[in-house]
């Protein structure tokens, strides 16, 4: 089975990153050689994210998860990849999901397996890391309970979740379930300050 918790290796193995693992934790082939290394040092966010990494079995163990947001192009995307990256090489099992997808599978039963074998609602509520991109607030109030019921079962199980959106703060702690969870469990992790999409890009602050 390719979705049980698994313990976390000491060390990283890059070794283990090959295009198979990769795929099976559903990491766009655009965001396998990202890194944070290109990130300028004054933006703050790099610091989190690799205060973060540093420190990834602790808070692997406790279920602590981020929530990246800042405006489309930023970043986000990368910065959970990069995470799912170095939770990989250490042998945790990961997986990414955009949030429409998650919620159109849960809402229409589509009990089609995951990339990594798993049965889809198992797969996402067990794995060492979930990766919730492009996190959206819905009108329709059993959608938005289908999402919170995934996330609260990982934050029941304490497992952490990765949740990356273009919504602006307000937005997300409008929602009173997640603003329950996230004061509680998440580093809310802002990312502004380079826009990745301009040629080349551009960082207001340098
Ligand atoms: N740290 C990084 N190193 C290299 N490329 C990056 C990095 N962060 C983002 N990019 C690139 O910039 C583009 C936009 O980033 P993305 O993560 O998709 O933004 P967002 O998810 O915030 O809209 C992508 O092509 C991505 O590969
Ligand atoms: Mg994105």
């Amino acid at each position: 089975m390719f979705y049980e918790r698994l313990p976390l290796s000491a060390e990283p193995n890059p070794d283990i990153l090959t295009p198979t693992v990769l795929r099976r934790a559903d990491i766009g082939e655009s965001y396998w050689d990202d890194n944070l290394d290109a990130i300028p040092d004054h933006l703050s966010y790099k610091d989190l994210v690799a205060g973060y990494i540093m420190k990834i079995h602790e808070y692997e163990r406790g279920g602590y998860g981020l929530l990246l947001a800042g405006p489309f192009g930023t970043g986000k995307t990368a910065l959970g990849s990069i995470i799912l990256k170095e939770a990989l090489m250490r042998r945790a099992r990961c997986f990414t999901v955009r949030c429409a997808v998650m919620v159109d599978r849960l809402w229409s039963k589509n009990r089609q397996e995951l990339p990594n074998g798993a049965p889809f609602e198992e797969g996402l509520t067990n794995v060492n890391f979930l990766f919730i991109d492009d996190f959206e607030v819905y009108d329709s109030k059993p959608k938005n309970n289908a999402v919170e019921q995934i996330i609260y079962a990982r934050y029941a199980r304490r497992l952490p979740t990765i949740i990356a959106t273009n919504l602006k703060w307000e937005d997300v702690f409008d929602l009173p379930y997640l603003k329950s969870l996230l004061k509680d469990r998440y580093w809310p992790c802002p990312v502004t300050g380079i826009n990745w999409r301009d040629n080349p890009p551009v960082s207001p602050n340098r």
